[in-house]
């Protein structure tokens, strides 16, 4: 093993270790104004708690797409990630429903044709490598999206004299995203620095036509990810935000292009949303 494979490997030994799924009854859902926290912040926990709770799905999609995973990555989506955010979408949906809200709509167990294509072609070795590296990618983007949202609604939750639900559900979660895109930056950096140039080559044009920010699927989930940029304060600051969710991923995938900040695909698809977002408050 190498320098990098050791240090994943207590990587993740650590956050089994360090980070065991958040205890249901340590949480207090008591908040002071259910309306006012609601009507600023439901959207946000609505978003969140779908995403969180459909890692089930996205274990699916993982089983489908690398069915022959290596051990660290069966040991890390198995053992630590999907335990923990699982426990974060059932925390957060509670939350909401305890404001009054509806539970989460999620999609479980729909893996798409994509998916299962990319699962069929992955029988051969060299383009399950290519399809790891993607799976990397988007776990970093992903986790990095995470951790800056999840400060941001720390601070609006504080800012609004919710101690309970911030010491108590907010803190505790975005405690355990860093270790998570941690995982997947190491994953990513190491696993690039084996692929050849034809896998490189198709892992740049297969993330230039299929990035996504996390959940936004479909133009209504576009739409409620421009919602949610938009309260949490992202959109005024959209190429700052940007830039810090795609850093390593135009490090190692573009890193031919000078001054080239951000990769264009990665703009384009959160502008979308925000577009999205827009033209819907206008039909509605
Ligand atoms: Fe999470
Ligand atoms: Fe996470």
């Amino acid at each position: 093993m190498n320098v990098t494979a050791t240090r994943l490997r207590e990587h993740v030994d650590r956050l089994a270790d360090e980070h065991p799924p958040i205890e249901l009854d340590s949480v207090d859902y008591t908040v002071r104004d259910p309306e006012a926290f609601g009507a600023r912040f439901g959207h946000v926990l609505d978003y969140m708690a779908r995403v969180e709770l459909e890692v089930d799905r996205n274990v699916l999609e993982l089983t489908t797409m690398l069915p022959d995973p290596p051990e660290i990555d069966r040991y890390f989506y198995a053992d630590v990630w999907q335990p923990q955010e699982i426990r974060h979408g059932i925390i957060l949906d509670r939350l909401q429903v305890e404001l009054g809200r509806p539970p989460a709509e999620t999609n479980l167990d729909e893996v798409g044709i994509k998916l299962r294509i990319l699962g069929a072609l992955g029988r051969h070795h060299g383009f399950q490598d290519v399809c790891r590296m993607l799976y990397y990618l988007t776990g970093m983007a992903t986790e990095r999206s995470a951790v800056l949202a999840y400060n941001l609604l720390h601070s609006g939750v504080v800012e609004m004299g919710e101690q309970a639900v911030a010491e108590t559900v907010i803190a505790p979660i975005k405690r355990q995203e860093p270790g998570h895109y941690a995982f997947y930056q190491l994953s990513a950096r190491l696993h690039w620095s084996r692929l050849a140039r034809w896998q490189r080559w198709l892992v740049r044009r297969m993330r230039t036509i299929s990035f996504a920010p996390v959940g936004a699927n479909t133009p209504q989930q576009q739409a409620a990810f421009g919602d949610l940029m938009d309260t949490l304060g992202i959109t005024p600051a959209l190429d700052d935000f940007v830039a810090r969710v795609s850093m390593v991923e135009r490090e190692l995938l573009w890193a031919g292009r000078q001054g080239l900040r951000v990769p264009r695909y990665v703009v384009h698809a959160f502008r979308d949303a925000v577009e999205q977002a827009v033209a819907t408050r206008h039909v509605a």
